[in-house]
């Protein structure tokens, strides 16, 4: 491997930009206006809802959860009903139209059907549903049932979304999963079955002693399966998780190094790519029929995103937010009538470049000759020292329409590039 670009590969940005300010109590009851909640325009909407409960905590993952249990489940599911009506009312969620709906996690899957029914209910009498194209469930294998996909169906679910992480119980094993590969193959056939032809799989790789071969044959199965769309995070230890303690105590073996990393990455590339998949961001590949179509107006048109639930991220009406990540304080804010909002950002139109490319730029490429009308000076003219670093690195390529990240060294790097357009109180938010 020749010098890396960067000493370690960043997580991908997920929203840019991202509330940053603490809302203090007495700050809530602006929250309404900082959003425009009361300007009647019409517009398109994405809308984002957290289920944060799990069976098991998985001890590599750092996103908003908690512990599955159903008085907290219930205490939680009236808060969030409660967080759907006070947006819900609102002149610009009434005169707004919801185009993709996407249910996180967390683990929605571990929703009775009960739940699910009560919780669509809500969604469409708060919510402006009547031209939805698409709405994504996730979850994991251990905990769909037929029933529920089934019922989700029904319920106009078009999109599965499952944390398959590997194929392989001995790997899956080390990882803590909760599901096995028996699990996994059920609820894709189940889904299958349900009439849920569009299913997504997350996998996870360089793992505790994984090899090559493992890899490719988690890849195979992906293939053989006929999935459309799948998402590949190379495994993120973090300091202080049970994960990194046991491979740092000598319980279970290694990671791969970055060589490795990269190998595998490449590896997967070009193995999808012969099998029909296309490269559509720095972590999904798709072939016809694994569309994602939140995923696209979310990176590339930056449509307003209305997100409920604990520790979400949205941006509404030009404010960026992020609600508040422990359980408790999520019901008591929302209880005594308050938006659960922790962080929020007034969104600038100096921020609108800066978006354009670190969102942009995860789907690969992004439109040259759109930037240039949209800003009047080409992304190359405006950041010229980035662009000439990222050339001379092999990292981006300008073309006349686009500008791309080069195969492979820019799409395993990816992620970086795109940090480099954040603010520093954006970076800051990253964990290392
Ligand atoms: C928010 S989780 C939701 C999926 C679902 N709860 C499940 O696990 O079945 C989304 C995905 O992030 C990935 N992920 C979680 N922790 C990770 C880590 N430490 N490093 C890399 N990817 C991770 C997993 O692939 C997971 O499926
Ligand atoms: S990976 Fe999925 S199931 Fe595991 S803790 Fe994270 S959100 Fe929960």
């Amino acid at each position: 491997m020749n010098k890396p670009a960067y000493p370690f590969r960043e997580i991908g940005i997920g929203h840019y930009p991202m509330g940053n300010s603490p809302v203090a109590p007495e700050d809530s009851k602006r929250l309404p206006s900082l959003m425009n909640l009361n300007d009647a325009a019409a517009s398109s909407k994405l809308v984002y809802v957290h289920i944060p409960f799990c069976d098991s905590i998985c001890p590599f993952c750092p996103y908003p959860k908690a512990f599955n249990e159903q008085g907290a489940r219930q205490e939680y599911l009236t808060a969030l009903f409660r967080e759907l009506e006070m947006y819900g009312f609102t002149p610009q969620i009434r005169n707004s139209s919801v185009e993709a709906l996407y249910i996180g996690g967390g683990t929605p899957s571990v929703l009775n059907e009960e739940e699910i029914t009560a919780l669509f209910e809500q969604l469409q009498s708060t919510l402006p549903m009547h031209s939805v194209e698409e709405i994504t469930f996730e979850g994991n294998p251990a905990s769909f049932t037929a029933g529920k996909l089934k019922l989700l169906h029904a319920l106009g679910v078009n999109r599965i979304s499952l944390g398959v992480q590997t194929f392989n119980d001995e790997l899956g094993r080390r990882l803590g999963l909760l599901q096995t590969c028996e699990d996994s193959l059920r609820t894709i056939q189940q889904s299958q079955e349900a009439g849920i032809s569009n299913v997504s799989l997350d996998l996870m790789y360089n793992l505790p002693g994984q090899t090559m071969e493992e890899w490719l044959e988690d890849l195979a199965k992906v293939v053989e399966l006929g999935i459309g769309h799948v998402t590949l995070f190379p495994l993120k230890l973090i300091p202080g998780f049970g994960l990194f303690k046991r491979i740092a105590g000598g319980e279970l073996p290694p990671c791969g190094d970055l060589e490795l990393e990269q190998q595998m990455y490449v590896e997967a590339c070009h193995y999808l790519e012969s099998q029909g998949y296309a490269v559509e961001s720095t972590y999904d590949f798709v072939r016809p029929g694994g569309h994602h179509i939140y995923s696209r107006k979310h990176f590339d048109d930056h449509l307003d995103l209305l997100s409920v639930g604990l520790g979400a991220f949205g941006d509404v009406g030009g404010y960026a937010y992020q609600n508040v990540k422990l359980l408790p304080e999520y019901v008591k804010k929302v209880t005594s009538g308050n938006l659960p909002v922790a962080l929020g950002y007034e969104v600038k139109a100096d921020d609108l470049p800066n978006q354009f490319l670190a969102m942009g730029l995860r789907r690969t490429a992004i439109d040259r000759q759109l930037f240039q009308r949209k800003f009047g000076i080409f992304p190359e003219e405006m950041f010229p020292e980035l662009f000439d670093k990222f050339v001379k690195a092999g990292l981006v390529e300008i073309r006349e329409d686009t500008i791309a990240l080069k195969r492979f060294e820019g799409l395993f790097w990816g992620n970086n590039v795109c940090k480099e357009f954040c603010e520093e109180h954006i970076k800051m938010a990253f964990p290392k």
